[in-house]
């Protein structure tokens, strides 16, 4: 007997929503490999562009996000070429070599991309305006635009609070800081290291809580002066030392750690599932999701651990299983920080009460995800609250009913995870748009119905 499944009408951003949907699948099965990881990509062009030469570049996530980072690269100078899947070619124009693009820098979705960018501009003696659609018009910019006012950097008009669209002037002469991050956020770390760049003597920047590290590492690759020191009991300190003349890069980007979360938390809930992802990051301040699924019993287990281009990966064997609900320190958050959408439906699958410690930066990302991922549990039958910054999901050990429809607020991970959900609910559950998860994860559907999932997602892939 087919379920008729409710669909919403267009989503709230205006445009037609793309409706998807997900039904009760399994068991899951095959081997499958996530897209490149996000992060690194857009980093990986963006160093390709401050570099003197050549870069090549595997393995890239050809995602609308990082689509968008390749047309600014391309506006400040840097001759792109796409050779093949994932290939491509940056032939860059070096530290202090930037031109002022001529139009505006239109970062789509991407929060990354464009804050990103906007230390690389407030590190270099030109203008350059960002924009973006109504979710990155709506996120904060002043943690990015505040350390870079004391570089030198002024904003020469923005929206209300700073935000998007924003023309950005750098400084003629780009001024070295110590910076100390008031939140976890590795977005911020990188924009003060990349306008540093440009700056003479050395830019230092203290974080209380270590996040991603992939700009440290990579500008290393590319030829950097980068030190790293622990500061206090869970921080760290870089120090780079600025004007380098960046040389070109071969760079290998591994699977997004955050994409495969979705078949992995898909595989622990589809009974009988049994799956296996290549090649993902296991960078440790990545794998805050596994440490939490395995103390909830998950089976997951990590093999043929290895190192490629200065990142661990590892192939993960997940098999479907009973769940407990855990305690999620929230130390925690910066090694998971996109995952708790995904984990949130995972405790929704589990025995007891998951609580999730200290979720403010939630509240920022592509949508507030501490609402709509507490939103959509309520909807699909599932028990939850948020008090303060704490998200708790009570799971009942079996299936959620599902059944009514989810709203995605133009959040790629919100699509992700009640997509997932959808596949061990009672009832199917639909989306209001499915489109934003082209910015970070283009062959998601085919990927899950490669597996077994029963997924349409409407006019998308
Ligand atoms: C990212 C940092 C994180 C993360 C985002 C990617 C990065 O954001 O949520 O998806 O590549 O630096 P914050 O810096 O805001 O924590």
């Amino acid at each position: 007997m087919s379920t008729a499944v409710p669909v919403l009408s267009p989503s709230a951003h205006g445009g037609p929503g793309r409706p998807a949907r997900a039904r009760r699948s399994g068991p899951l099965r095959g081997r499958v490999r996530a897209p490149g990881d996000k992060s690194m990509s857009h980093r990986a062009l963006i160093f390709g562009l401050l570099a003197v030469g050549e870069t090549r570049i595997e393995g890239l996530l050809e995602g609308e996000d990082v689509l968008a980072t390749a047309r600014a690269c391309r506006a400040l100078g840097a001759e792109i070429e796409r050779l093949g899947e994932g290939r491509w070619r940056v032939r860059g124009v070096g530290v202090g070599g930037l031109k002022r693009p001529a139009e505006t820098l239109d970062f789509g979705n991407a929060g990354t991309g464009s804050r990103l960018m906007m230390g690389v501009v407030g590190g270099h003696p030109i203008t350059a305006t960002f924009d973006g659609d109504a979710s990155l018009r709506s996120r904060p910019m002043r943690r990015i635009l505040d350390p870079l006012a004391l570089m030198g950097a002024s904003v020469l008009s923005s929206a209300e609070g700073g935000r998007l669209p924003l023309t950005l002037q750098g400084p003629e002469r780009t001024l070295p800081i110590a910076y100390e991050t008031p939140v976890p956020s590795a977005q911020v770390k990188s924009a003060v290291l990349l306008a540093g760049l440009n700056a003479p003597g050395a830019t230092t920047v203290i974080e209380r809580e270590a996040t991603r590290d992939h700009t440290e590492k990579m500008l290393r690759a590319f030829g950097a002066d980068v030190t790293v020191e622990p500061f206090g009991a869970h921080g760290r300190t870089i120090r780079l030392v600025g004007q380098p003349e960046l040389r070109p890069a071969s760079l290998s980007i591994p699977a997004d750690p955050s994409s495969a979360a979705f078949p992995l938390v898909a595989a622990l809930i589809a009974a009988g599932s049994e799956v296996t992802l290549d090649s993902v990051m296991t960078n440790p301040l990545r794998t805050g999701l596994l440490t939490t699924l395995k103390e909830m019993g998950a089976d997951v287990t990590l093999t043929n651990i290895r190192e490629e281009g200065g990142e661990e990966i590892s192939d993960l064997v997940v098999r479907a299983g009973p769940l407990v609900g855990v305690d999620v320190p929230p130390e925690r958050a910066p090694s998971m920080i996109d995952e708790y959408p995904v984990l949130a439906v995972a405790a929704a699958f589990a025995e007891g009460e998951t609580r999730m410690r200290g979720l403010h930066e939630l509240r920022v990302k592509e949508s507030d995800r501490l609402a709509a991922v507490h939103d959509g549990l309520v909807r699909s039958g599932v028990e939850a609250r948020i008090e303060g910054d704490d998200l708790i999901v009570v799971g009942r050990g079996g299936a959620p009913g599902g059944g009514a429809p989810v709203k995605t607020h133009l959040d790629h991970r919100i699509a992700m995870s009640f997509l997932v959900l959808g596949l061990g609910a009672e009832a199917p559950v639909a989306i209001d748009d499915g489109a934003m998860i082209a910015t970070s994860f283009p062959a998601f559907g085919p990927l899950m119905r490669g597996l077994g999932a029963d997924i349409d997602m409407g006019d998308a892939a």
